[in-house]
């Protein structure tokens, strides 16, 4: 039977350490570490999310700004709020938190916030840094899979990781930060044929699909580490995207919903403040 990795233990160890860079930094600078956070619409999900970040963030000492919007705020409103925020000097971070409702334009949305203040590492810089492997903000969530990967005693050098899930802000950028460690990578998603065949050969399995337990005990080869970004609100209750009861079975090490990635995507989202205030800093 697989050891569940703890993700809510590791993320309160990291935000543990990270009071006392925070303190750190409030005693140099004379000033506390701001994050501006918007949520547009009222995505009960993307609400839940936000509470949790400014919670994390009120917990490490960071400062949070919240900025709230009706679901039919009109793109120049938020554009003329990404403005100020990016010109605004005590701010360090900018969050917007997706999805957006459908009329606004993501992409033109993001593309506002200056890379420094890209606490998601949602720009076009900061995933062009990450595929470089240079130094960039790196996306939460693929940040805190592989701090999940790296706490473990497995090596990732040579090992096939296999990523269901193309996402932007999930498949696409774990895929770069697993082959940056020298796996060997595939990813799969919804028109992959023959996927089956496919995760049957992952040593490390990071499933991001967004359906409730899509992956069964038959789709894992023993003794590989799963990783399970699935959110899924069912009528039993949350689940993630792989069933966690049986492939608990099959797996060395595997991530529980709720409890694994989640707590760890706010971790690295307080890092990721951190280290923009940090460099905003030239420090
Ligand atoms: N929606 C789902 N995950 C995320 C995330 O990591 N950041 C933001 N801003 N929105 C999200």
């Amino acid at each position: 039977m697989a050891i569940i990795i703890d993700g809510k233990a590791l993320a309160t160890k990291i935000k543990e350490n990270l009071k006392s860079d925070v303190k750190s930094f409030y005693e140099r600078f004379k000033r506390q570490i701001t994050l501006a956070v918007v949520l547009v619409g009222n995505n009960p999900a993307s609400e839940v999310y936000v509470k949790n970040k400014i919670k994390a963030a009120e917990n490490v000492g960071i400062k949070s700004l919240s900025f709230t919007l009706p679901e039919g705020t009109e793109e120049t409103e938020i554009e003329n709020l990404i403005r100020t925020l990016s010109a605004d000097k005590s701010v360090d971070g900018i969050l917007v938190q997706l999805p957006l409702p459908k009329h606004l334009n993501e992409d033109k949305i993001l593309a506002l916030i200056p890379p420094e203040k890209d606490v998601d590492g949602f720009t076009a810089e900061n995933v062009g840094n990450t595929v470089l492997f240079k130094d960039a903000i790196k996306s939460c969530t693929p940040s805190g899979i592989m701090y999940m990967l790296k706490s473990l005693p497995v090596s990732l050098s040579g090992k096939h990781a296999v990523v269901i899930g193309r996402s932007n802000i999930v498949g696409k950028p774990v895929s770069m930060l697993l082959l940056q460690e020298n796996c060997t990578v595939s990813i799969c998603h919804s028109k992959t044929e023959n996927l089956k065949e496919i995760t049957k050969q992952a040593d490390i399995l990071v499933v991001a699909i967004g359906r409730p337990k899509f992956v069964s005990a038959d789709m894992v080869k023993k003794g590989a580490v799963v990783i399970d970004v699935g959110v899924n609100r069912t009528e039993n209750g949350l689940c993630g995207d792989v069933d966690f009861q049986a492939v608990k079975e099959i797996a060395s090490y595997i991530s529980p919903v709720p409890g694994g990635v989640g707590p760890m995507t706010i971790a690295m989202l307080m890092k990721n403040a951190y280290l923009c205030a940090l460099r905003r800093e030239n420090a």
